[in-house]
């Protein structure tokens, strides 16, 4: 296909990788190097020695590409991609918060503003939530923007409290546990398998909860066949590609995320042709949520 041909080329000449989100258009994997959760592509948006990074994926990933490697053009292909969690919670709302549980460390996830990410002790995604929390060492922290994530985490540590933001992601949380009890009526040995910014009632009743790679790489080990998958469809139509003997059932017909879903090749082709859209992050927030975002990966390693 032409349009794969121009990318693959124009990445070459302009030493550009891709990265690119398990959520996206399936079609972007023809282009990409990198596809995984937002904890494999923050890795690599951190050890690539690439000009340009074409980020196919949401704001605050490209945000926290820019962050990372700030020396480093950082593209996102739509302006348009962002993200609603990362959207509830602001600066004023995170002072607010700290300041009615003062003295409490706070663990931010990925998913959230550069700016919120400055004021935070350390950063997060859903694949290393539990570990990190877990290596402040502390009885209580302050958990943002994600309720659920948080709460999934306060119930897998003994002796911690997490006190939540009340944010929360509208795809997930457009899984219940009526889809699934349906979907488990007719697929009665299929697995559950749900991603944690699932509601609890959800996660309480799933085989196995983790991020989506977490979730793909659980669908691939597992010698069962059936999986009933509370994530979002793009991890459904990844493991139907690549593993055709075996059954995945989307939970529910909603759980797709429009904002994840604005690039497709013909933006990417753009965003690499013409260099856009540019992602900046100010200097002096930039300096201060790199530390936040360092500590995880450094706890990630
Ligand atoms: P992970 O990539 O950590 O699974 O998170 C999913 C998500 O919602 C990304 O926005
Ligand atoms: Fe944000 Fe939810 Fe979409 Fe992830 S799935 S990008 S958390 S709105």
């Amino acid at each position: 296909m032409k349009m794969i041909e121009e990318i693959l080329k124009l990445k070459k000449e302009k030493n550009a990788v891709i990265l690119a989100h398990c959520y996206q258009n399936i079609e972007i994997d023809e282009v990409a190097d990198f596809i995984g959760d937002s904890l494999y592509l923050s890795q690599q948006a951190a050890k690539t020695e690439a000009d340009i990074i074409v980020f196919a994926g949401v704001y605050f990933m490209a945000e926290t590409a820019k962050i990372l490697s700030p020396d480093k053009k950082i593209l996102l292909p739509r302006l348009e991609s962002g993200c609603q969690m990362a959207n509830m919670i602001n600066l004023a709302q995170l002072r607010e918060f700290k300041f009615k549980n003062p003295n409490i460390p706070t663990v931010c996830y990925v998913n959230s503003t550069a700016e919120v990410k400055s004021e935070c002790d350390i950063c997060c995604t859903s694949s290393n939530a539990v570990k990190i929390v877990s290596s402040l060492g502390v009885k209580e922290v302050l958990f943002v923007p994600d309720t659920y994530l948080g709460k999934w985490v306060e119930s897998k540590l003994e002796g911690v409290k997490v006190i939540t933001f009340p944010g929360h992601c509208p795809t997930h949380l457009r899984i219940t546990v009526k889809d699934i009890l349906q979907q488990k009526s007719q697929y009665q040995n299929a697995l559950v398998l749900a991603h944690p910014e699932c509601h609890q009632s959800v996660v309480e009743i799933a085989d196995y909860v983790g991020s989506t790679t977490g979730i793909m790489k659980f669908a691939a080990q597992s010698d069962k066949k059936e999986f009933i998958i509370a994530t979002e469809i793009g991890v459904v139509e990844r493991l139907e590609r690549d593993y055709p003997d075996k059954k995945f059932i989307l939970a529910s017909p909603k759980a797709i995320c429009h904002n994840m879903k604005w690039h497709h090749l013909e933006d990417i082709y753009n965003a690499l042709k013409y260099e856009q859209y540019e992602i900046e992050v100010n200097e002096q927030i930039s300096k201060k949520a790199v530390n936040c975002i360092n500590r995880m990966l450094e706890v990630s390693k």
